[in-house]
């Protein structure tokens, strides 16, 4: 199987950018530069934003999630967000342990793995997000690091709720700065399809849709979305400009 097998997906994170203001008028650019695309276009966007865009997307094929969310259904914690009240809003799947929530708010793979269980069982999609340090890659522990993440952040996840999934690889390193190399990145996902593979099944390896995340730009897309394993993008900085956003969605082989 090769990636024309699975579908191409374009996710846009936003981070801690746009108010609704800016959000909405985003939207209402993008909807006819990608109205013909045969990928997936979805915008991973800041809680206040989810509402208002998800309105203003509705009848479109431009899908909108979240960055985040607590693993808990309720409760007293301040400043938290629950699947639930994310599904309210409109958001249909959400990123999670994205490498500035493991490194700014110091998120563990368990409570990653809480985090994309309650997703899963919410009725959210969940795209993890994999990815080592540089020195991490400079002590040669690449491979044992994305391997603890995938399978703990995944443990007890079934097989079925695998196919709500998907995953980013996103080396640390590469994100706002540059893009790690194309070799480096077609080895880290063969890689995690083996690892799918042995943990799980050959068709979820087969299937999982895996994105790339780390300084992609219109003029660098095509080397990634070229390679046999990479089924799409998730793309931080250029996703906030509507004109290099859609560039990259409308790349054309
Ligand atoms: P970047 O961010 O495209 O700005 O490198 C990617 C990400 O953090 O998901």
């Amino acid at each position: 199987m090769t990636n024309a097998d699975r579908p191409v997906v374009i996710t846009g994170n936003w981070k801690m950018y746009k108010t609704i203001e800016e959000g909405v008028a985003f939207v209402r650019e993008l909807i006819p530069l990608v109205r013909e695309t045969p990928r997936m276009v979805r915008l991973a966007v800041p809680f206040t934003l989810i509402k208002p865009l998800s309105d203003v997307a509705k009848g479109t094929n431009i899908v909108i999630g979240a960055q985040n969310m607590h693993d808990a259904t309720e409760g007293a914690f301040t400043g938290e967000i629950a699947g639930k009240m994310l599904i309210d809003a409109g958001a249909k799947f959400v990123i999670l342990g994205h490498s500035e929530r493991r490194l700014l708010f110091c998120e563990t793979n368990a409570f990653i793995n809480r985090k994309v269980k309650r997703a899963l069982s919410d009725g959210l999609h969940a795209v993890l997000c994999i990815g080592e340090t540089l020195q991490q890659r400079e002590e040669n522990q690449t491979e044992a690091i994305l391997k603890a993440q995938l399978f703990e952040c995944l443990a007890d996840v079934k097989e079925e709720q695998l196919t709500h999934t998907s995953l980013s690889y996103e080396p640390v390193w590469a994100v706002g700065t540059q893009a790690a190399t194309p070799d480096i990145v077609e080895a880290g996902l063969a890689r995690l399809r083996e690892w799918l593979a042995e943990g799980w099944s050959e068709s979820i390896s087969k299937h999982m849709v895996i994105q790339y995340g780390g300084s992609v730009k219109p003029d660098n897309a095509k080397d990634f979305l070229d390679l046999p394993d990479v089924d799409g993008l998730l793309i931080g900085g250029a996703s906030l400009d509507v004109e290099s956003f859609s560039k990259i969605v409308n790349y054309k082989d």
